[in-house]
């Protein structure tokens, strides 16, 4: 049994995964960012446009957005590990633009050895899914964000695990609901900061 796997041993390896077909039309492999030592882990869907050109997840309008609630709840976006459940762009072309589009199951299996690999190096003491993808994923297919958001759930994955929505949901919130929105991922995240504090 290996004590902890190397986070960058495991990027360099997933570089060069070719499990399933996302890899082909991706610019490069977005694996997961933070620190080992983080205490908190962010799961998300996969890469967006901007994460696939620069090879990091979390940093387009969807990151700027997290990195906004996590600020008001109170949780340092450094001292946590953000990854995905598939870490390749998985995309269609729309005139000049690359439109997303969700990743079957098949893509999410062949993805999940790198998602439990990161699990098993980092060990985190708060796991959270953000939106549907991720939180059924990690936590089963009846799982609904919409009924069961912003409270710890039993899991063998983390010793708490909680989904919440996803950022960009928000983002698609009509203007006047969008402030509303957005709270209630700071209430969830309020919820992390509170037992990680
Ligand atoms: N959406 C995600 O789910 N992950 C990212 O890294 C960016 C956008």
């Amino acid at each position: 049994m290996v004590d902890r796997i190397d986070l960058a041993d495991l990027a360099a390896a997933a570089g060069a995964c070719r499990a399933c077909d996302l890899w082909e039309r991706a610019s490069q492999t977005v694996f997961g960012a933070g620190p080992a030592t983080a205490t908190v882990m962010l799961v998300g869907e996969q890469p967006g446009d901007v994460e696939d050109r620069e090879g990091a997840p979390f940093v387009g309008p969807a990151g700027r957005l997290l990195d906004q609630a996590l600020e008001a709840a109170g949780i340092a976006r450094e001292r946590t590990y953000v990854t995905n459940v598939v870490k390749h762009f998985k995309w269609t072309p729309r005139g000049k633009r690359r439109l997303h589009q969700s990743p079957n199951a098949a893509e999410q299996a062949a993805c999940r050895p790198w998602l439990d690999a990161e699990l098993a190096a980092v060990q985190p003491e708060v796991l959270v899914a953000l939106g549907a993808t991720a939180a059924k994923a990690l936590l089963g297919r009846d799982f609904r964000v919409s009924r069961d958001r912003g409270r710890f759930v039993d899991s063998p994955l983390a010793p708490r695990v909680m989904a919440t929505v996803h950022p960009s949901s928000i983002l698609r919130t009509d203007d006047d609901r969008r402030t509303a929105a957005l709270q209630g991922l700071v209430d969830d995240l309020a919820v992390v900061a509170a037992v990680v504090a």
